[in-house]
């Protein structure tokens, strides 16, 4: 068996996309994967690990959304894109996390996945609309 060890996810400036409240949102979506390094195979079907899960796939969903409402503001020229990346990613997760409540996919592989996805995400795909948002206006709290 191959053993590998993802390293949770620490937020810094190289993240960032120079708003605010989505750097926020980031920092959030990062610290509920971070939960899942905490846990064990034996715990996978546990009340938290659904919680867990249940709030990422939620609180992903409402950034998305405010994301790619920035993005329509800005008139960001490829949201169409984006907006297929988010859909995508919220297929996969919801097979995934299911997949991991019933046992298929372990929590290790799920955490190596999501924080992957997170990383990948922000500096490839989010990035790109940094220049079409720096002058976006901060209206919402956290
Ligand atoms: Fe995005
Ligand atoms: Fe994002």
């Amino acid at each position: 068996m191959t053993q590998y060890r993802t390293a949770p996810i620490c937020w810094n400036q190289d993240y960032s996309v120079g708003v605010d409240i989505l750097d926020r949102h980031h920092q959030t979506l990062a610290s509920l994967i971070n939960q899942l390094a905490e846990r064990t195979e034996d715990n996978i079907k546990s009340e938290k690990m659904v919680d867990i899960l249940t709030a990422l796939v939620s609180y992903a969903e409402y950034h998305f959304r405010h994301e790619e409402d920035l993005m329509a503001a800005a008139g960001y020229v490829d949201l169409e894109n984006h907006r297929l990346e988010h859909r995508h990613f919220c297929e996969i997760i919801a097979e995934t996390c299911y997949g991991a409540t019933l046992g298929i996919v372990g929590v290790k592989e799920l955490f190596s996945y999501l924080t992957r996805w997170w990383r990948n995400h922000i500096l490839l795909e989010d990035m790109k609309y940094k220049p079409y948002l720096a002058n976006t206006p901060e209206t919402e709290a956290a």
